[in-house]
């Protein structure tokens, strides 16, 4: 089971079109995935075809251990792809688990429960909410790699040496094997020369650690989440829906990479 959190303090950079369209990718080639969304806005959970009044369990719930990771999760319309819906609630998990010396760890906890009992996904995908917050912290402890989708506009970079320190901060203290999944440029316009600029610019900063597949600003990508479906199933043949399936391809090249070395 491979956890990865997709992270970004900045809002509407890509993480939750990240989250459902590169799950999905990977669950049409047969991997069994868990989408947790842990945002309180529940994109993730919307975009995936869950209203709120199927949400029952949330991952609030699991944070603040009023269920079990198992307890939380739901099917989708997706084959292979599950849910941890989110709700409002999540809001409040900073201030409720404020003075819990444990607070970081109620993911990672409620991984290791699940796997007890014997049961496994081959890639969950933590959805983060747009903030360095106990929850996000969470996902990090819990996961073994952070995936950073960049927005391709001005300012892209700005920010991300505060994410930079947090990752580097949980590796130091709370979850040593953390690693950086990979840096995905999200909503690129190829008529648009700042977007070049700004790729060139996160390529010479992270090099190798940039995906090839860089995801183009799509308006299907942006529509799919109103009928309650990743852009895949939307129409598949869309460039966006292409750039997550390519994506996905690349993510489990550099898997097999990582295994074999
Ligand atoms: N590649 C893209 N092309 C067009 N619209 C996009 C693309 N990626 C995301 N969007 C839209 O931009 C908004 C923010 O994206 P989202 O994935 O929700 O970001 P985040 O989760 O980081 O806040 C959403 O309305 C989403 O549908
Ligand atoms: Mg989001």
């Amino acid at each position: 089971m491979r956890v990865i959190a997709v992270a970004n303090q900045k809002g509407g950079v890509g993480k939750t079109t990240t989250a459902i369209n590169l799950g999905t990718a990977l669950a049409a080639v047969g991997r069994r995935v868990l989408v947790m969304d842990c945002d309180a806005q529940g994109n993730a959970s919307t975009g995936l075809g869950v209203e709120p009044t199927a949400r029952r369990k949330t991952s609030y719930d699991v944070l603040v251990g009023e269920a079990t990771l198992e307890e939380g999760i739901i099917g989708t319309k997706v084959p292979h792809l599950d849910l941890v819906p989110g709700d409002e609630n999540l809001a409040g998990v900073e201030t409720l688990l404020h003075s819990d010396p444990k607070k970081n760890f109620r993911l990672r906890e409620a991984f290791e429960a699940y796997r007890a009992t014997g049961k496994d996904y081959d890639t969950v995908l933590i959805d983060c909410p747009p903030s360095l917050s106990t929850v996000t912290i969470n996902a990090m402890v819990a996961a073994n790699a952070v995936l950073v989708p960049l927005q391709c506009e001005f300012l892209a970079l700005e920010g991300l040496s505060q994410l930079l320190r947090t990752v580097d901060l949980v590796r130091g203290a709370l979850n040593p094997g953390l690693e950086i999944q990979g840096v995905v440029l999200t909503m690129y316009d190829k008529r648009n020369n700042l977007s070049d600029q700004v790729a060139g610019e996160v390529r010479s900063f992270f090099g190798q650690k940039v995906y090839q597949t860089v995801i183009p600003r799509n308006v299907k990508l942006s529509e799919a989440p109103s009928f309650g479906l990743p852009a895949i199933l939307y129409d598949h043949r869309c460039s966006g829906s292409e750039a997550y399936i390519m994506l996905a391809q690349e993510l489990m090249q550099r898997e097999r990479e990582r295994v074999a070395a």
